[in-house]
């Protein structure tokens, strides 16, 4: 495996590589099982696989987990090394984003952008989208491969592919949990082991919802309150817990067949994100 930290001898190498076809997956690093199925399925369909670690200043809150985000690249050139990966992208924020990254260019997907994660992380997608967008144009993939781990962003960044015309297929991967449910997350290794007996819980919630929506109920609103009141019961503290129609991720309506009930919970001082989808 290559390792790049500039744009330029990225490019370079890409350019005298012999491949016909290139999968790219972009991240945060910090890799576990959810990031390397990307990266092997990626590896299944390509010549070429190129996968980025920037954690994403952009993408982050003022109050948020920017400076302990965890930065493990170590292991983590290790885990790619033994999937497979190619080239690894490594750019700073300044080969990013020059020397004023909030005079930097942004790419909005406004309505889809807003709600949910948006609502609590404002500016957030903004950030996502930009970066994914530069990446893409640095890259040039023939595919990306996102998580629907993090559905509402695997949405916005569909959504911005198609509105813009980007030449490139998104591909989206079902989630990789623990035997308990919880979904692989980097944000995890945040949590005390007390916490940890917890964490399923979010994810046993939206299955109960799930479960309930392929019987045949209908009455989100009360499968939404017994579902924050089971997360508050066991101190989770919920931010959203929507169920949504999953193309529009506007709020569901009876007439709607593909659902998806979205979550998100505090637990301690770490955000937890979930979803799942169902056909009705
Ligand atoms: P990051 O959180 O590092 O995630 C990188 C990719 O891995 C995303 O597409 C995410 O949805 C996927 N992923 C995370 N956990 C997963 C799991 N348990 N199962 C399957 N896939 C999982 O998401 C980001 O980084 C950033 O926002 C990024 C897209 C890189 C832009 O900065």
């Amino acid at each position: 495996m290559q390792i790049f930290e500039t744009i330029e001898s990225l490019q370079s190498a890409l350019s005298g590589a012999a491949a016909n076809t290139l999968g790219f997956v972009p991240t945060m690093g910090n890799l576990h099982a959810g990031h390397l199925s990307l990266v092997s399925r990626a590896r299944g369909e390509h010549d070429l696989v190129v996968v980025s670690i920037f954690v994403n200043p952009l993408q982050f809150g003022a109050n948020e987990d920017l400076d302990s985000y965890p930065r493990t690249l170590d292991a983590d050139t290790a885990a790619l090394i033994a999937a497979g990966c190619d080239f690894l992208f490594l750019p700073s924020a300044a080969e990013l984003y020059g020397d004023d990254m909030q005079a930097s260019t942004r790419v909005q997907v406004p309505e889809l952008g807003t709600h949910y994660c948006g609502a609590s992380r404002p500016g957030h997608f903004d950030g996502v989208t930009t970066v994914v967008t530069k990446l893409f144009n640095i890259v040039q993939p023939d595919a990306a491969y996102f998580g629907l781990k993090d559905y509402q962003q695997f949405s916005i960044i569909r959504k911005m592919v198609d509105d813009l015309a980007l030449p490139v297929s998104v591909h989206g991967i079902e989630t990789a949990r623990e035997a308990s449910g919880l979904a692989l997350s980097s944000r995890n290794g945040y949590l005390s082991a007390e916490q940890k007996a917890v964490a399923p819980l979010l994810y046993q919630t939206i299955k109960g919802i799930g479960d309930a929506l392929a019987a045949g109920d209908q009455d989100f609103k009360r499968l939404i309150q017994a579902g924050k009141q089971q997360l508050q019961d066991a101190g989770l503290q919920p931010d959203y817990l929507a169920i949504a129609n999953s193309a529009t991720l506007r709020p569901a309506t009876r007439e709607d067949s593909h659902l998806v009930i979205l979550a998100a919970a505090f637990l301690g001082s770490t955000r937890l994100i979930d979803n799942l989808r169902v056909s009705v």
